[in-house]
């Protein structure tokens, strides 16, 4: 696997590739797991190269406490990297990707006023300034993001067909433990007492679904989200939304199979938990 850090030298290496291949690109954080390990493979079976990136955004961040805990392990994530057969992967330092401070805004109006938009201002306007700085750079075919960010791939989505960008989006499914927690790179901020709560998030969403599939509306499936998180002093819920999966529209009743989506995020001691189920 080749590694690089500037934009000159990942573009002069990827242009005497790209010819007749096509490129697939997992866009990561780093602090990486088996969830991004299965956007390789995806990547790997439909593409002739395999380009990541790993980037701790800034610009994404709204709280500076989130940013400085943000797990990096870059050493780990280079073998699973390689392992998971990635051919180039893009490590940028921050200035080499913000020469100067965004002065761009993204608004993306109605789908980033609820859910997490809502409770972290301007994170999908840095989310939305990155992604398209990584679609520029590595002019991929294709781009691989994982459902567990469901309002995420919503605003790239929407991005992507605004500005015209030549990428086809692929969400892929949440990879989950055995209890049924989300993967996630924050989950190696829990302590060990939070790890074994965590799957209540988990808990919370396949009851809420039951409760729908069994004809309750989605009022009551949200009060018995509430109340299972009111009864569970560890956490503070911020908000369960139950939407439509693409619009990310409130949905008042169950909508055509694969497209309700029930969104939930909660804190857990010192880290913010997200989790969602389509079906
Ligand atoms: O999902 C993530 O890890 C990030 O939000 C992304 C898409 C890599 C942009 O920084």
């Amino acid at each position: 696997m080749l590694q690089f850090d500037t934009i000159a030298g990942l573009r002069q290496q990827l242009k005497s590739i790209r010819s007749a291949q096509s490129i697939g690109l997992v866009p990561t954080m780093g602090a990486l797991h088996e969830g991004h390990a299965t956007l390789l493979e995806a990547a790997r079976q439909e593409n002739e190269v395999v380009v990541s990136s790993i980037f701790v955004n800034p610009v994404q961040f709204n709280n500076a406490d989130d940013l400085a805990r943000y797990p990096r392990t870059l050493e780990t994530d280079y073998k699973l990297l390689e392992g998971a057969g990635c051919d180039l992967v893009f490590v940028p330092s921050v200035p080499e990707m913000y020469a100067d401070s965004p002065l761009l805004r993204l608004n993306f109006g109605a789908l980033e006023t609820t859910m997490e938009g809502a409770f972290r201002p301007g994170h999908f306007n840095g989310v939305g300034i990155v992604v398209a700085k990584l679609f520029n750079i590595v002019q991929p075919d294709r781009a691989y993001f994982g459902q567990k960010d469901l309002q995420q791939v919503a605003v790239i989505r929407r991005l992507t067909k605004e500005l015209s960008f030549p990428v086809e989006l692929i969400r892929c499914p949440t990879i989950r433990e055995a209890d049924g927690l989300a993967l996630s790179s924050r989950n190696r901020n829990l302590t060990a007492t939070e790890r074994e709560q965590a799957p209540l998030l988990f808990r919370a969403l396949t009851q809420s679904h039951q409760m729908l599939a069994g004809g309750h509306s989605t009022v009551q499936a949200k009060n018995a989200v509430q109340t299972l998180f009111a009864n569970s002093p560890a956490f503070t819920l911020e908000y369960v939304e139950v939407v439509n999966a693409d619009t990310l529209q409130l949905a008042d009743e169950m909508l055509a199979p694969g497209q309700t989506a029930i969104c939930l995020a909660a804190h857990l001691g010192k880290v913010r938990l997200i989790d969602n189920l389509v079906f």
